[in-house]
């Protein structure tokens, strides 16, 4: 098969961990017999730099013709201080909304081998932990208006979070779907208990149950979802959510499995093209010093494979070979411990390159 694949390194160290997903891709295009062509697209800090834009038309039109997109990560210090449209972010915002992608799946999975780097107890990392986080990408306060009024001194800043019945629903099927191929509970994750918001997120949900008999579906605050995925991880299979509640869960719960720099994402709307980057963000401090955790991209590429090519033997081929890596006891930095060898960004990608082969 033929793949035309979109390609945005970004900014950071999101060069170095996309550079490492395209060996892998190319290893398994030779070995399965495919061609993935690489279109590069300038987004975030560096788009700044070069167009004057995070996200000038012509990079989204390229993205938009694509079979799929691959993201590194965007932003840094140096970006910081312009004003909100002209931020990185914004550009990855405006991609997002662009595309559709309004289902972004983080999955919360501890690999055995790296149930030593989780910062939970034994005891509680041994109940297992293996959910998906379903959020919702496109709406809410990420996308409502912001404005800031007033004289200095006296300023009123004001960001918007609104929900449109219909997008809810769009994600609630999601995430049904999602729960009904797993273990067949899902958790919706709301603040009903003081926002209008999550009043009406709640009832479209329980609308939708009557739909999915099969799915055992659970509500729970937000702030206790917090918790509990601290407390006890094993009891979620899927969680649906709103954007910012899903951006700040996602984080936390990519720390208990380990490291943040191990997790892939799909993002994905009404067609096969989505958009596939680690959860992580450009971590300019490490960045051009090869010690990032590559893991990350590599499996979203894996993730791309699957979801928007419909290659899942392929994706494993992938998997295993992380898990291979794994076995080797070879660390990036961010899941370094005490026995184990340390390598660098690079390196990692070329193990895991070397693993790769038919199941
Ligand atoms: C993420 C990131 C982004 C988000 C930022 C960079 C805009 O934190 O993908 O989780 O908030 O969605
Ligand atoms: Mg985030």
């Amino acid at each position: 098969m033929t793949k035309n694949i979109a390609v945005i390194r970004g900014d950071g160290i999101g060069p170095e961990i996309v550079q490492q997903a395209l060996r892998v891709l190319d290893r398994v295009a030779a070995l399965y017999g495919h061609t993935f062509q690489y279109t590069d697209v300038d987004m975030g800090g560096c788009a700044i730099d070069k167009w004057g834009d995070p996200l000038p038309q012509e990079m989204l039109e390229k993205c938009l013709q694509s079979d799929s997109v691959l993201l590194g990560a965007v932003g840094g210090d140096k970006w910081n201080d312009l004003p909100a449209q002209m931020r990185p972010e914004k550009g990855l915002l405006r991609l997002r909304a662009g595309m559709g992608v309004y289902s972004n799946n983080r999955p919360a999975k501890i690999w055995p081998q790296l149930a030593e780097a989780s910062p939970l107890k034994k005891s509680v990392v041994d109940k297992g932990i293996d959910f998906i986080i379903v959020r919702e990408l496109i709406g809410g306060i990420y996308f409502g208006e912001h404005k800031t009024e007033g004289e200095p001194g006296q300023q009123v800043a004001t960001d918007l979070l609104a929900y449109h019945e219909s997008e809810i629903e769009r994600i609630g099927r999601i995430g049904f779907e999602t729960a009904r191929k797993r273990g067949g509970r899902l958790c919706s994750v709301e603040k009903s208990n003081v926002l209008d918001s999550s009043r009406l997120w709640k009832k479209v949900m329980h609308r939708l149950a009557e739909q999915y008999p099969d799915v055992q579906l659970s509500d729970m605050f937000v702030d206790n979802c917090a918790m509990q995925i601290v407390r006890d991880p094993s009891q979620f299979d899927v969680i649906v959510t709103e954007n910012m509640f899903g951006d700040i869960l996602s984080d936390e719960a990519s720390m208990i499995t380990g490291s943040i720099g191990m997790i892939p994402s799909s993002s994905l709307g009404a067609t096969s093209c989505g958009i596939y980057e680690p959860i992580h963000g450009s971590a300019p401090d490490i960045a051009g010093r090869d010690e990032a955790n590559p893991v990350g991209a590599i499996l979203s590429a894996a993730m791309m494979l699957r979801y928007s090519f419909d290659m899942s033997e392929e994706a494993q081929a992938i998997e295993r070979a992380v898990s291979d890596y794994l076995d080797t006891g070879c660390r990036t930095a961010d899941i370094m411990s005490g026995t184990m060898t340390l390598v660098g960004c690079s390196r990692c990608g070329e193990i895991i390159e070397g693993f790769i082969r038919k199941g």
